[in-house]
């Protein structure tokens, strides 16, 4: 439905906030974000609202903040959106929806059919988990049995020296040594990344870095208009929400991993990028009974090698020029770094370019913000669904053409779809795991610090240089 006359005009009538100066948001703060906002469970939702009507409507013309970005025009917003003008940086907190009650112990997942039953959540101690939004300890039990696994997987993780923080421009030499296929500074990809959906107007649906107090609205709008998608959750928002995950899942949504911290992966070392896989796989199997087998990494640094390692199969966003990412920006609203017209203009954009591409696609979105998800209910979804052709709207492991229980270790079919290391801990590419003399011993009780001394192990045959320190790796 569009807008009526009446809201154009309230819309169109109240100030809009432009910032002049953006503050770049701090990942490392997203505790502090997520402590300060409400936990009131008024059922005041502000973003869950009627479902769009599916008929094809008028264009709606939106108000724009100034000169400076092109007017916006969409088939569809939700009747009930939040107001462009309050989506913005320093927007009062809207009320948060009631968040979820565990899910008796044993429930199943209707589009799963041999999942495992949900653990009981009630059992649940944080004190096990490491700490909230910082690298977990590389000295625990459980990361040192995660290394050694990674150390037999057979997989090469390769050699290269670490990037410094400031992105492309700061590392002129790893963006110019194509070898480390950098996705981030270049979009070099390799066939193991999930980039597109492969069929065109698919469009795998994703949400990243929740669970968070605003995800229920999501939800909500996803039931009203019968969407599923991928969640590309942070391990320990997982111990925040367990309960609120755990609804994801049973509502037939994917779960997927985007790390325990969120932090810039390539600033870490390789230990620690294990335990940051790890801990948050670990974390999703206590909460679910299950293990995701795709990941999503943070601030677009990569570390490819690992994830094959640990069987994660990365999923990135469509790009199809340098200039043409579809990343709809929607992270930087909160911060105050673009602001809502913005995005819905590079909205626009990503539906441009997608008639011109043979594929489907995938956009990068968030779930962690209240402005993330107002933008995505009340504006990007209906203009989605009112989009013709129509597009055919899933999660990433169904546009690719898997059943929903591929999204899981414990119930891929693995004669349809061979995970990177088969059940023996071995890596199934025959060209990386050859035979020959098998030597693992030094992979275990050698660490001081977090860093594992420099050595190149022959494991399975195959000389395997473990980085010493910093972690080199890029997707
Ligand atoms: C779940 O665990 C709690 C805490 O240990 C316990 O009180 C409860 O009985 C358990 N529920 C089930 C269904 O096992
Ligand atoms: C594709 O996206 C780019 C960058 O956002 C934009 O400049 C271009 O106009 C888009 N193409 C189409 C056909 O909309
Ligand atoms: C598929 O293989 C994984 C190991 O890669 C194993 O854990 C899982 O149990 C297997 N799935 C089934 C349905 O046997
Ligand atoms: C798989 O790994 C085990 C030990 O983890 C090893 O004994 C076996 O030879 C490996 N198999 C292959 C095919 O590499
Ligand atoms: C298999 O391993 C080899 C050697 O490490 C590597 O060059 C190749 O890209 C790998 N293939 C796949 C599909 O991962």
């Amino acid at each position: 439905m569009k807008l009526t006359a009446v809201n154009v005009l309230s819309v169109a009538s109240l100030p809009v906030i432009v910032l002049a100066h953006a503050r770049h948001p701090n990942p490392h703060n997203y505790r502090q974000v997520l402590a300060a906002s409400p936990s009131s469970s008024s059922p005041l939702s502000s973003s869950s609202g009627t479902p769009a009507s599916g008929t094809v409507v008028s264009t709606t013309l939106l108000p724009t903040p100034t000169g400076s970005t092109p007017s916006i025009s969409l088939q569809s917003t939700n009747p009930t959106a939040v107001p462009l003008s309050n989506i913005v940086v320093n927007a009062p907190s809207a009320a948060t929806s009631i968040m979820p009650s565990p899910a008796p112990p044993g429930t199943t997942p209707s589009n799963i059919p041999k999942a495992p039953g949900l653990p009981n959540i009630s059992t649940l101690s944080p004190g096990n988990y490491p700490p909230l939004d910082r690298p977990p300890p590389t000295d625990s039990p459980e990361v040192q049995q995660w290394i050694k696994e990674v150390q037999e997987s057979g997989v090469e993780i390769p050699d290269f020296s670490p990037t410094v923080a400031g992105g492309c421009p700061a590392n002129p030499d790893a963006v110019a040594d194509s070898s480390r296929c950098w996705w981030t500074c270049g979009g070099c990809t390799r066939e193991t990344d999930v980039t597109t959906c492969p069929q065109k107007y698919n469009w795998g649906l994703t949400y990243d870095d929740g669970p968070a107090p605003y995800t229920p609205d999501l939800l909500n709008y996803l039931d009203q208009v019968k969407l599923s998608a991928t969640f590309f959750v942070v391990g320990s928002r997982v111990i925040s929400y367990p309960a609120l995950l755990q609804q994801e899942y049973l509502k037939g949504h994917q779960i997927a991993v985007h790390t325990w911290s969120h932090y810039s992966l390539t600033t870490l070392s390789t230990e620690e990028i294990i335990a940051e896989f790890g801990w948050t796989k670990k974390v999703i199997k206590d909460v679910l009974g299950v293990t995701p087998t795709m990941m999503r990494p943070p601030i677009r640094d990569r570390v490819r090698a690992i994830c094959e390692a640990m069987n994660l199969i990365p999923v990135m966003w469509t790009r199809i020029s340098p200039t043409a990412t579809f990343d709809t920006d929607d992270f930087n609203i909160h911060g105050g770094v673009t602001n809502v017209q913005q995005v819905l203009y590079n909205w626009e954009n990503i539906l441009g370019n997608v008639s011109t591409i043979d594929t489907g696609f995938i956009v990068l979105e968030h779930d962690l913000f209240q402005q993330t998800v107002e933008v995505a209910t009340g504006y990007i979804l209906p203009d989605a669904l009112a989009h013709q052709p129509s597009f055919k709207i899933q999660p990433v492991v169904e546009c690719l053409d898997l059943q929903p229980g591929d999204a899981y270790l414990e119930t891929n079919d693995n004669s349809t779809n061979p995970l990177p290391i088969s059940s023996d801990g071995n890596s199934t590419n025959s060209t990386s795991s050859s035979s020959g003399q098998s030597s693992s011993g030094s992979g275990s009780g050698n660490t001081k610090n977090g860093a594992l001394t420099g050595a190149v192990m022959n494991i399975g045959g195959l000389a395997v240089t473990v980085v010493l320190g910093v972690l080199a790796i890029t997707l």
